[in-house]
């Protein structure tokens, strides 16, 4: 498998796989419409790989556009990391969120099917465990029950492949759960830059840190784990984007399948814990104040990740404080950007 069309290749997850596809001399063939994303970053991946990609400005939602790109190219296998990704933004909005998440899968997988292309990784998330009966998790763990829109249009999306590679197992389709990613590029060329002000805690604390937001309300400290705050498990970006390679190298062994892996570092962090990292990695201090619980908020989890080292021969090798560093410091770099 030689060409990869990536949708949605400009957003946080997507650019930094990008980045390892051509690192791995893969040939990427990208679409996004910058509904959450800069074009700039197509420059920046050329800056840091020397390599470009053949890109398409598309909606995935625009059938007739999609279809011109396998039209115009043989495609081996589909990344699909297009999606609006905001919590709170899918319980105001949850027909554009269904709209936008799970019939854009369905445009692409009749296209794929259309083009024999049947080889797809899918972007899920950890919030389709809902709340998790037991921790860490593993990927037999129950799904469902889940909090908001957005977890459920991911939820949605893996019960149609699960159906659709029932309905001909010649698919090779895998999914990846994604836990915390948080995090830039080592080059600090590419990073997470949400638009308006940021719903996730690495985000709201790189701009509390950059004196854009007064101080960051940490949701609660009642709950029960080690200091009271939420626990979460933090994946750098690296190490996600890497997985997405050794996703992408098991389907080329396998030919065909269903697969589901956990992303995630198998460790648990406190809000607290990340705060006082970050405090020290970088030399700064965050002003916080503990404000009641976010609705819908879950008080901890963590994956399981025996199954992605053992299948995906992956584990994530950065640590909380190489998080930390990587995301102010990519902040630093491109303020005022
Ligand atoms: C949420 C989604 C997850 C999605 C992820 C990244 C759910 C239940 N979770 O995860 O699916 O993949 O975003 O988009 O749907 N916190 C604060 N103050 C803040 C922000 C966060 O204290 O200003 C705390 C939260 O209460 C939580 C932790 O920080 O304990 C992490 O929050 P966040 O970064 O928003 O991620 P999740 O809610 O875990």
């Amino acid at each position: 498998m030689k060409n990869i069309l990536v949708t949605g290749c400009c957003g946080y997850i997507g650019s930094h796989t990008v980045v390892e596809l051509l690192n791995n001399d893969y040939n990427v063939i990208g679409l996004d419409n910058f509904s959450n994303s800069k074009r700039e970053v197509l420059e920046r991946i050329k800056e840091i790989t020397n390599k470009e990609i053949k890109f398409y400005e598309c909606n995935m939602l625009d059938a007739g556009k999609l279809e011109t790109i396998f039209a115009e190219n043989r495609i081996d296998l589909v990344i699909d990391f297009a999606a609006y990704k905001a919590v709170g933004e899918s319980v105001e909005k949850p027909v554009e969120y269904y709209i936008n998440n799970v019939s854009s899968v369905l445009t692409l997988l009749s296209i794929m099917k259309k083009y024999n292309t049947k080889s797809l990784i899918f972007s899920s998330s950890a919030t389709v465990y809902g709340t998790p009966k037991e921790i860490p998790i593993t990927e037999e763990s129950e799904v469902g029950k889940t909090t908001n829109p957005y977890g459920t249009s991911k939820l949605y999306v893996e019960n149609i492949l699960q159906d659709v590679y029932k309905s001909d197992k010649n698919w090779n389709i895998c999914i990846l759960r994604y836990f915390n990613p948080i995090g830039a590029h080592t080059s600090l060329l590419i990073g997470d830059s949400p638009n308006g002000i940021p719903a996730n805690l690495m985000p709201y604390i790189t701009k509390v840190a950059n004196k854009e937001l007064d101080c960051l309300k940490i949701f609660g400290n009642d709950y029960d784990t080690n200091d009271g705050t939420g626990v979460r498990d933090y994946i750098h970006i690296m190490d996600l984007a890497l997985a997405h390679i050794k996703a992408l190298q098991k389907l080329e062994t396998e030919k065909k399948g269903f697969y589901i892996y956990n992303l995630g570092t198998g460790k648990g962090y406190s809000v607290l814990e990340v705060v006082n990292t970050f405090e020290k990695v970088n030399n700064i201090k965050i002003p916080y104040k503990i404000v009641e619980r976010r609705k819908g908020d879950i008080a901890r989890y963590y994956a399981d990740v025996k199954k992605a080292k053992k299948e995906l021969e992956w584990e994530a090798i950065y640590t909380l404080e190489d998080m930390c560093k990587t995301s102010y410091d990519f902040m630093l770099k491109n303020k005022g950007e």
